[in-house]
């Protein structure tokens, strides 16, 4: 009987170890689909080859990435190799051949979806990536890199079971938002968020650069505003307590540092969305240019949490001016086709009492419709206005669901936070649509029981791994077939007024970020949450592996 148990022991050790070195294609987020036949296998040995195309810039900086991601998931080292070389690795761009060899003819538009789809062979051949545009080339390179099992990387062969992957996104927008304004965080951190948003298949970087406890963008015409409008000279303690730290707190993004960033995620085939919050959530300006605001000031930068009642005066017309500057040279910086006008949490407290504002109201005949206030349609007024700049530069506005409030402008594309109210009004109305509702996507919030009991910060809800994943962004049950094509995608939100730490930061978003990039990435009839917690194991390997941190309790 011993001998018997100790060989069952043995060879359970065995097959443990030995699956160890397999690939697994089950990734996060799943793959559309996944043909394998696990009785056979490639194997990938130190040494071996990647071969790409060198004269084609992207495939050069995939092919770069994707021997990188090898080595740091598994410890092998491959080599570089011309297109036309023997190689275990071929990576290729360009309309997948046919089976009698000829290219297809791809003359019909490809969706933006088609734009990111690829193709991933393992055989007795090899290992081949294929993909129309260098955007699906790249995803595929992520694809293998996250198929790789990560908790040794001690440059052992790896056995990978021959497949047919064939993958592309549900959702074209999938976002994610940092608040770097509560909070400042820099550019190496700024660039680790976006190699984890890359990481899980996010291909759209809402960066929240001004509030009223700080601006951080640099406007050359304006440079006080990054100066000064940056720097609170203290911070409340926790959650407005009213003890305050009494240090000065600041810091901002040059236009350099954008342009980097705007770079650094381009290359990972991200955009960068700015926000300029406007016309509320600008005490951070205001404390600069105080003739900005219906009181006149003084306005110190913020230094506690909440909305604040001072505003910008919208029947000040150096408003519009300021306005005009600032979002000029956001577009210089920006090349987004989207930009984020804010428009959240705005109180017409200060409008309602301000002669200026109220002279604006009169001028625009503005009148209460029963449905709309006037001050709510001044606030639309100062959209269009807003939104008519933006578009001699080629851009759309995004604004937050309270854009609704005044009768929404023009084109503007909605994103939807308290709740998705807004947003379904919104496809109703047949504008576009972005759906970060705060329940399933503010990962600010705690994401487990105990944290929300234990921790005075933590937010007042739990959103856990399983709220964000039960998410069915379409709202089927509100929305018609027709009205759902308005809803870009999902997006998961990280503000940062209790999370002034980079290492807070990523055991935040991670692995929730993982759970959205299914929502973001997967059909409803492939999404399993039992399913998605087993194959976090891996996933949660390569965070180790990649030496980054996360949160180990999954609710
Ligand atoms: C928001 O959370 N105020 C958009
Ligand atoms: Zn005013």
């Amino acid at each position: 009987m011993k001998r018997t148990a100790f060989l069952i022991l043995a060879l359970a050790v065995l097959s443990a170890s030995h699956a160890a070195r397999r690939a697994d294609y089950r990734i996060i987020p799943l793959p559309k689909s996944v043909q394998t036949d696990s009785t056979q296998v490639f194997t990938l040995s130190d040494g071996m080859g990647i071969a790409y195309d060198s004269n084609d810039e992207e495939q050069t900086r995939i092919a770069g990435f994707l021997a990188k991601w090898v080595k740091e998931a598994t410890g092998l080292g491959l080599t570089l190799t011309p297109a036309d070389s023997k190689a275990a690795i071929r990576l290729a761009i360009g309309a997948p051949a046919t089976k009698k060899g000829r290219k297809a003819k791809a003359e019909v538009p490809l969706t933006e979806q088609q734009k990111e789809a690829y193709t991933i062979n393992v055989s007795a051949k090899g290992i081949t990536l294929q993909a129309r545009q260098g955007v699906g080339l790249f995803r595929a390179a992520q694809t293998l890199r996250k198929s790789l099992p990560a908790q040794a990387a001690d440059g052992q062969p790896v056995e990978l079971p021959y497949t047919t992957i064939q993958d592309e996104p549900r959702f074209v927008y999938r976002g994610v938002l940092l608040d770097c304004a509560r909070h400042f965080f820099s550019m190496d951190v700024l660039k680790q968020y976006l190699d984890m948003m890359a990481l899980h298949g996010c291909n759209q970087f809402h960066w929240h650069l001004t509030e009223d406890q700080g601006w951080r963008f640099e406007v050359k015409a304006i440079p006080e505003l990054a100066t000064k409008g940056s720097i609170r000279q203290e911070t409340v303690v926790g959650r407005n307590t009213g003890v305050y730290d009494g240090i000065p707190y600041g810091g901002y993004y040059s236009q350099q540092d954008c342009r980097d960033l705007v770079r650094y995620a381009a290359e990972r085939y991200i955009n960068v969305i700015p926000e300029i919050d406007l016309p509320g959530h600008m005490q951070g300006a205001l404390h600069v240019l105080p003739h900005l605001g219906c009181t006149g000031g003084p306005y110190p930068v913020r230094t506690y949490w909440g909305v604040s009642d001072e505003v910008l005066c919208a029947g000040n017309p150096q408003t519009m001016d300021f306005l005009r500057t600032v979002l000029g040279e956001l577009c210089d910086v920006f090349p987004s086709k989207y930009i984020h006008i804010g428009g959240d949490e705005c109180p017409k407290k200060r409008w309602k009492a301000c002669p200026k504002c109220q002279a604006k109201i009169k001028e625009l005949g503005l009148k209460d419709d029963g449905k709309h206030s006037p001050e709510n349609q001044l606030q639309t007024w100062v959209n269009q206005q807003v939104e008519q700049f933006l578009a001699e530069r080629g851009r759309d506005i995004i604004g937050w669901d309270e854009i609704l409030e005044g009768g929404l402008s023009g084109n503007s594309i909605v994103m939807s936070w308290r709740g998705t109210k807004g947003g379904i009004e919104a496809a109703k109305q047949h504008h576009r649509v972005i759906m970060s509702p705060n329940v399933f996507g503010y990962i600010d919030h705690p994401q487990y029981k105990d944290e929300a009991e234990k921790i005075p910060t933590a937010g007042r809800y739990i959103v856990s791994c399983s709220k964000i994943y039960s998410f069915e962004p379409l709202i089927p049950e509100e929305l018609q077939e027709d009205e759902q094509q308005y809803v870009l995608g999902p997006q998961t939100n990280l503000w940062t007024e209790h999370v002034a730490f980079p290492q807070h930061l990523f055991y935040m978003l991670l692995p929730r970020l993982g759970a959205m990039s299914e929502v973001q990435w997967c059909r409803p009839d492939q999404k399993d949450f039992q399913d998605f917690r087993n194959r976090l194991t891996r996933l949660t390997q390569l965070y180790d592996r990649i030496g980054i941190k996360y949160c180990r309790q999954i609710e």
